[in-house]
């Protein structure tokens, strides 16, 4: 087991006072957003950030990103921090570089990227690119994709944390695949993060991943938290139930969104959209109540008869 300094990874919803005493950004309209502590370091983040997969992936001029750009803005407005890209995302990072500095909003941003090749050099050029793509000065977060050659990228991602060039380490896996090779890996490095896919329907990671980062001290960022968009398919023209009021949930992304960042060992969840209207809703999940244990039994068994 590697030793590691503990936080506890409890669900902590900030007053306006002692948001304001914890970070220079924030101001009295995000009072009672869901924040987790980042175990290995106790720093705050917001329970829910962005993905950047196809809905960033646009070859376009500056002047033609109006979309990108709203979107971006009614994250930060909502009090959003973690922005999720990678090499692997096409265009996204270059169209994060062409937005953010419009924005200022650097002291608001939790920056995560991901080295995605095989190989030392390749790996320190690329991860050179991207920071040059995002016209960032070092990333807050940079993970391993995949688990591609990580066992000769990690050294030289803790090297980087050591000279002060990135705040944490981390890793990803897809879906599914992989998982008892990531449970290895935990178990025997020191990382700071890992990222997994989790969302009301697959739930695989509930059995062995989240408590193992829970003891380790390990933050959780979760992918594809809609499945993809898969989720809202799968529920049709189902409604709500009525006690979803109760979480103050209005809809269904509210209902998945609740539903990932109430579990006591997800740090964050980072759904993508293309839509200004999506992200204002998603970001809504952020406030109100949070489903207890009782409560998550009861969405998983309404939404999919699943126990
Ligand atoms: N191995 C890895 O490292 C890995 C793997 C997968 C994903 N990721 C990261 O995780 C992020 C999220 O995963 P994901 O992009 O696969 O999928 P996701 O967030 O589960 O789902 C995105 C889909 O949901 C729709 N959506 C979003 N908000 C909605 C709302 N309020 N109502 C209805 N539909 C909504 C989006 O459509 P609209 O555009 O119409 O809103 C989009 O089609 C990625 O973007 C990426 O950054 C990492």
């Amino acid at each position: 087991m590697v030793p590691r300094r503990k936080f506890n990874q409890t669900l902590l919803v900030l007053s306006a006072v002692e948001l304001l005493s914890n970070s220079s950004w924030a101001q009295s309209h995000h009072q009672d957003l869901l924040f987790k502590k980042i175990p290995s370091s106790g720093q705050l983040i917001p329970a829910i950030g962005m993905g950047t997969w196809i809905t960033f992936d646009i070859d376009q001029p500056t002047n033609q990103l109006e979309n990108p750009l709203n979107i971006l803005k009614a994250f930060f407005k909502a009090g959003g921090q973690m922005i999720d890209s990678s090499p692997m995302y096409g265009h996204a990072q270059k169209v994060l570089g062409q937005i953010l500095p419009q924005l200022n909003q650097s002291s608001q941003l939790f920056s995560a990227t991901k080295v995605w090749t095989i190989g030392n050099d390749n790996g320190i050029k690329q991860m050179e690119l991207s920071r040059k793509l995002w016209k960032i000065e070092s990333f807050d977060l940079m993970y391993v994709h995949n688990m591609l050659d990580w066992k000769i990228h990690l050294p030289v991602l803790n090297k980087m944390k050591d000279q002060g060039q990135l705040k944490y380490t981390g890793i990803t896996t897809p879906h599914g695949r992989r998982h008892s090779e990531l449970i290895t890996m935990m178990k025997n490095n020191p990382i700071d993060f890992i990222q997994v896919s989790y969302n009301m329907y697959d739930r695989e990671i509930e059995k062995e991943i989240l408590p193992l980062a829970r003891d380790l001290g390990i933050a959780v960022v979760i992918n594809r938290p809609f499945q993809t968009g898969g989720l809202f398919s799968r529920m049709g023209d189902k409604s709500l139930p009525q006690w979803a009021e109760d979480i103050q949930c209005q809809t269904w992304a509210q209902f998945f969104l609740k539903f990932i960042i109430s579990h006591p060992s997800v740090s964050c969840a980072i759904p993508a959209t293309s839509q200004i209207s999506h992200m204002q809703e998603n970001m809504f999940a952020l406030k109100g109540k949070m489903p207890d244990q009782h409560m998550r039994h009861e969405m998983i068994k309404y939404a999919f008869n699943q126990t």
